[in-house]
């Protein structure tokens, strides 16, 4: 066994790992550096763990990019988050094809450039058959929002006739949402400090281990991966039953 997956050995790996990376602009303006170099380093830092996380047997791995709240941020570092988003879903078609991982963006796309759009569509179709890790990026994404649209949609099939209303399950919700088809999240890994969830999954994170961290974005690592996954060897898992 390689001295990398040591630590990892004998442990249950969670099978869909989703995270808020929190702290970027803070960690940026510790060492005098623009909020925006966070975002850069913090990029870099997606960019390992995708591989991480895939070495590592996890099989779904989420993130949020960029939340519908955060249009409010100055211009500028919106428009630096954008650039980066671009130039790393770029990337990401290459590297995606060679390690074999799927891509998913989630989250209201109305609102993007076209040339992002653009992007995405690409990327998602390219990775489409890829059997490896599924890797999903949150852009524009606000749990509410997306719960909002998907009662839009099932409300409109029920107007046309194509579902009645006794036929609604939880099923016909999760299935109109962004993230329907993949599993809910078995661990939500927030970093930077703060301790809730931010309007992110709030549908999906229902029975979902929670790890919090002090450590900021740019700081994380595989370490500090295998220290979330340690924690949740250590919980419980009941789903309201009794053991
Ligand atoms: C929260 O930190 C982070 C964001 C709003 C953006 C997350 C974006 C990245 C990690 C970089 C790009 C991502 C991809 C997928 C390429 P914050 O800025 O709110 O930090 P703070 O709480 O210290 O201000």
């Amino acid at each position: 066994m390689s001295k990398d997956a040591e630590d990892l050995a004998g442990l249950k790996i969670p099978g869909h790992v989703a995270v808020i990376m929190d702290g970027n602009g803070r960690w940026a303006e510790k060492q005098g550096q623009p909020r925006t170099f966070g975002h850069a380093v913090g990029s870099q830092v997606v960019e390992e763990m995708v591989e991480v996380a895939s070495d590592a047997g996890i099989k779904y791995f989420t993130v949020y990019a960029f939340s519908t709240e955060n249009w409010k941020r100055s211009e500028e570092e919106v428009s630096v988050l954008f650039s980066l988003f671009a130039e790393y879903l770029q990337k990401l078609i290459v590297k995606s094809t060679k390690n074999n991982v799927r891509c998913l963006v989630i989250g209201d796309r109305g609102p993007l450039k076209k040339d992002l759009i653009d992007v995405i569509e690409e990327l998602e179709e390219k990775t489409a058959d890829n059997t490896g890790l599924t890797f999903t990026i949150a852009i524009n994404y606000g749990g509410r929002d997306e719960i909002t649209r998907a009662v839009r949609k099932i409300a409109a099939e029920v107007s046309e006739g194509k579902l009645g209303p006794e036929e609604i399950t939880e099923d016909t919700i999760s299935d109109r949402l962004d993230t329907a088809g993949l599993p809910d999240p078995d661990l939500l890994i927030r970093t930077g400090g703060e301790e809730r969830i931010s309007n992110y999954l709030p549908w999906q994170l229902a029975y979902t281990e929670f790890y919090f961290t002090d450590i900021s974005w740019p700081e994380f690592n595989r370490d500090e991966l295998v220290k979330a996954i340690i924690k949740y060897n250590g919980r419980d898992r009941r789903f309201g039953g009794v053991k």
